[in-house]
């Protein structure tokens, strides 16, 4: 489809899941509360529920078992090598000058700006504005459709409305919102919204049916907005002359350590656990036997003081992160890269992001940093980013940039002595081989996956007792199985507390195993469903006579008889375990 062609009105193609329903459905069921929530919240932090925190405890040992007990399911690297991680937990405070090394104190920016009148506040880089070109303008004919994004970059067009809209989903929202709105006069019908590129323009046409108006949905930038911020109208009020200047702002939180609290005593929370893996490398490399190729594990939390927290824990100000550093000659960097960035998207298809609401995007030659040589982003559709994507993990080639940095800070030897490369001596040995090692990084966020497994889970079915369920898969789902007694009698209770506590000695460590004796039996079906419970067990009249029970499927409701003594291994092999 090209600009010019118009688009259906729909915003997302998946209106079924709305993320309000999904919010309601994590509060009610224990997953994710605000943080706070008795003082009214505070923006950006998020607590886990019982659900929730089984779910995402189930989630970071998924990664840890994948990852570094058993990395790439025992599965050979390139040219057949083993795969080997292990593991470090770093602190979150760290020396200062780790966080000056690794260009975090100097470059972890945000541009910021706000509005005077209202008070709000927004990231400089989401504001979009609407450019519109009179059609007697040069560039109104569609072969120069290009020239219309340049004079719009170039500031000769001012905007006439801006947005915040941080990705594509937004930016349809904005034009939904756009033609409610009186542009004197303008018709928007023919609407059209385009991803561009990588600059991720958003373009389309009003009017067109006539040809007499074009206009231009596009991110502002920079530099304009440094340069005309006094006419650009607020995206709160419509009105120009309330924005500020774009300010930088380093998203680092600051701490004091130790009592007097003065400048010097300055420290700041982490904003990623990859840093402290990087300082800790020599001392893994001195006090283990791992050789390279290597990984080092660290999961933990991450603060970054995000200008704008939004999409309920996406863009949070406290987080989780999940982070490999994996180590390798130069000379199979690449290879590794490959290799990881495959692995990792198999791996988030393997817990139940399957179909096409996952992508692994690479990114362009133009958009990499200058030591890398590949980065690759695992990419969900959640429901506020549809149609478009939002990044659950990225995957990046990051060269020798880390441990030369600290290196250089540090002063101390970072490289690495490889005795199984080099020159061969007269006795046919290699004699060794000193380099410093180039870097894959998997960095995965624990958050988001789980809002993403939540959000893929989530699933609506008016015919059922639970019209609202979770389809999560067992290896993640917090309970993992529930045992009901029909009637609360006649030795019924007795065998259902007994295969409860079974089931508990045997499973604890995945989730917990629930029993539940309250109401109609399709009541607790329907509470299991809404917590993602998989599988259900009924003990009823029958099973004081012949020793089976009813086992009932969540995704299905299908139901079978199953030998009570079989109960336990039909679980293991779903399970996993
Ligand atoms: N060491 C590289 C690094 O930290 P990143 O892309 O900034 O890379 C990795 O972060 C992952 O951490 C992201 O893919 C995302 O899942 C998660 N993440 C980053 N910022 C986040 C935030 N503000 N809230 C929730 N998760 C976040």
């Amino acid at each position: 489809m090209t600009a010019a062609e118009p688009k259906p009105e729909s915003v997302s193609p998946n209106p079924a899941k709305s993320m309000d329903a999904i919010m309601a459905l994590c509060k009610r069921r224990g997953f994710i509360y605000q943080a706070s929530e008795i003082y009214g919240g505070i923006n950006g932090f998020w607590d886990y529920g019982p659900l929730g925190a089984q779910l995402k405890k189930n989630l970071r040992d998924a990664w840890w078992q994948d990852m570094i007990m058993n990395p790439c399911w025992g599965r050979s690297g390139p040219g057949g090598q083993r795969v080997r991680c292990v593991p470090v937990e770093t602190c979150i405070i760290q020396h200062p000058k780790v966080w000056e090394a690794s260009g975090h104190v100097g470059g972890f920016n945000d541009p910021m700006v706000d509005d005077k009148e209202t008070k709000q506040r927004f990231r400089a880089d989401h504001l979009v504005g609407l450019f519109v070109v009179p059609a007697e303008n040069q560039y109104i004919d569609k072969a120069k459709r290009p020239g219309i994004r340049k004079a719009a970059l170039s500031g000769q067009l001012a905007p006439v409305r801006s947005f915040i809209a941080s990705n594509e989903s937004e930016a349809h929202l904005a034009l939904q919102e756009l033609k409610k709105r009186d542009l004197g006069g303008l018709d928007v019908r023919a609407a059209h919204v385009q991803i561009d590129g990588s600059e991720s323009w958003h373009a389309f046409d009003m009017d067109s049916a006539r040809g007499q108006m074009h206009g231009l949905l596009v991110q502002i930038p920079m530099r304009i907005l440094e340069q005309t911020h006094t006419t650009i109208p607020s995206p709160f009020t419509g009105k120009a002359g309330s924005l500020t200047p774009p300010r930088q702002f380093n998203l680092m939180f600051k701490t004091y350590v130790g009592a007097t609290a003065t400048e010097s005593d300055i420290a700041y929370m982490r904003p990623e656990t990859a840093q402290g893996v990087f300082v800790q490398f020599k001392n893994v490399v001195d006090t283990t036997r791992v050789k390279i190729p290597f990984g080092i594990g660290n999961t933990g939390r991450s603060f970054r003081n995000e200008v704008t927290p939004r999409n309920f824990t996406f863009r949070s100000r406290e987080f989780e992160q999940a982070e490999l550093e994996f180590f390798c000659h130069p000379s199979e960097s690449v290879e590794w890269y490959q290799f990881w960035r495959d692995f990792r998207m198999e791996w988030w298809k393997s817990i139940g992001l399957a179909g096409d609401n996952l992508i692994l995007r690479e990114h362009e030659k133009d958009e990499l940093s200058h030591y890398s040589q590949g980065t690759s982003d695992v990419e969900y559709r959640f429901p506020f980013t549809a149609p478009g994507f939002g990044e659950l993990e990225g995957i990046a080639h990051r060269g020798c940039f880390d441990l030369t940095q600290h290196q250089t800070h540090s002063k101390q030897k970072m490289e690495y002595f490889d005795a199984s490369r080099g020159e061969l001596a007269p006795n046919g040995q290699p004699k060794g081989e000193w380099y410093m090692p180039h870097c894959i990084e998997p960095a995965a966020g624990l958050d988001r996956g789980a809002l993403a497994l939540i959000c893929e889970a989530y699933t609506k079915d008016e015919s059922r007792a639970s019209p609202e369920f979770l389809k999560l898969h067992p290896r993640l789902a917090p309970i993992k199985a529930a045992v009901f007694p029909l009637v609360n009698k006649d030795g019924m209770p007795e065998i259902a507390e007994k295969l409860h506590a079974e089931l508990t000695a045997k499973f604890w460590r995945q989730g917990s195993i629930e029993m539940d004796e309250k109401q109609s039996i399709g009541k607790r079906y329907a509470r299991m469903d809404e917590a993602g419970c998989p599988f259900c067990f009924t003990v009823d009249g029958d099973t004081v006579k012949d020793q089976t029970v009813t086992l009932r499927d969540r995704d299905t409701g299908a139901q079978q008889r199953m030998a009570l003594d079989k109960v336990a291994s039909f679980l293991s092999e779903k399970l996993g375990a």
